[in-house]
């Protein structure tokens, strides 16, 4: 058996489509105000996909970005691993679209379901597949058309998604730490405060389930938002507790995008307002895709540079939550 051996995120590239669905826009759509979604999310603006691009398309987008920054060749992929709660189908898997819509023709390829953690915890698993040595160079994909299982006439949770993808390439070696180590969670007994509760083996494919809107998203918000507030700050505090760090050493915290009101809350705990990063006004919350789009922005506008620490943290329906610490090094 092969030691552990260190991991980098070697490129980042991101999608969101074209079109773009203001708070003003939401107003001629259900009762609402921009005043109150800014007021209560901080989002101002999301992007929604055209009815012909699916999950897959908008994760190929950001997959090929993320192949380019990291300058290898798409043949060199031998691992994909698509984190989505909005798959192209219920099977084959995204990640197969994927991989045959980029031609990463070497690549074995599956999805990974955790909600919103999703992205952080294909991270973590694609780490640590390349650390034990049964993968080399993995595409991590967090990609989300949000649009579809969206009920158009809930106002309590339309307003709140939009649709998007980011992508990393992770590969053995390069400078630095790279991703260093993580702390994952999950809690099933809590997974009726977020759910998409038809359509599955549970509630099947029926004209009453359609009737019942059980087809879509359906969240305790307020529930769910103090769930997130904990559960985030506790394990950011842990990942740096395990591994010697102290919160000052950390260049960018990035949360997952879910409302301003839980980041700003999880900042003030840990007193890091001025370094955590957020672009929830421009696309909302596009689930595992958020983290992932938030990642290459941060590292392409030079809020993150060779050398700094950064913790990543996530919390979505399961519920699921993680959080990891990586030192950057391109
Ligand atoms: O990605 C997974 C993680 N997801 C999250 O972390 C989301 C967590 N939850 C939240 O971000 C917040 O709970 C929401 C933004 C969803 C809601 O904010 P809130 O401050 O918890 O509001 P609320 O649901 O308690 O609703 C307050 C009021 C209600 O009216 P009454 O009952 O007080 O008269 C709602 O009916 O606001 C009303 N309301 C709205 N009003 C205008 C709910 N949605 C809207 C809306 N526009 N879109």
């Amino acid at each position: 058996m092969q030691s552990k051996r260190r991991v980098s995120i070697i490129g980042t590239g991101s999608y969101v489509p074209e079109k773009v669905l203001t708070n003003q826009d939401l107003e001629a759509i259900v009762e609402t105000s921009d005043e109150w979604i800014y007021s209560r999310t901080g989002m101002r603006e999301r992007h929604i996909a055209a009815p012909e691009q699916a999950t897959s398309d908008l994760g190929a987008e950001a997959a090929k970005k993320a192949i380019s920054d990291a300058g290898i060749d798409v043949a060199e992929i031998d691992l994909i691993i698509v984190a989505t709660l909005s798959p192209d189908m219920f099977f084959p898997s995204t990640a197969c679209f994927v991989q045959d819509k980029i031609g990463a023709k070497n690549a074995y390829c599956f999805d990974l379901g955790a909600a919103c953690s999703g992205f952080l915890y294909a991270m973590d698993t694609a780490k640590n597949m390349i650390a034990s040595g049964a993968a080399e160079t993995a595409l991590v994909i967090g990609s989300e058309k949000m649009s579809t299982f969206i009920d158009w006439e809930d106002r309590a949770t339309c307003i709140l998604f939009g649709d998007g993808a980011g992508a990393a390439v992770l590969r053995a070696g390069g400078e630095g730490r790279g991703v260093m180590d993580a702390v994952m969670g999950s809690d099933g007994s809590l997974a009726d405060l977020l759910s998409t509760p038809g359509g599955g083996s549970r509630n099947p494919m029926t004209h009453e389930m359609l009737d019942q809107k059980m087809q879509y998203l359906q969240m305790q918000g307020r529930e769910v938002f103090k769930h997130a507030v904990t559960r985030m700050t506790e394990t950011v505090i842990s990942t740096l507790e395990k591994n010697n760090i102290s919160a000052d050493e950390v260049k960018c915290f990035i949360p997952h995008q879910a409302n301003i009101r839980i980041i700003d809350a999880i900042a003030k705990k840990l007193k890091v307002a001025d370094r955590m990063y957020s672009n929830v006004d421009k696309y909302a919350n596009t689930s595992s895709a958020a983290l992932a789009i938030a990642l290459d922005e941060a590292v392409k506008d030079g809020t993150i540079r060779k050398g700094d620490l950064v913790v990543l943290t996530v919390f979505g329906g399961g519920f699921t939550w993680g959080a990891n610490v990586l030192e950057w090094g391109k």
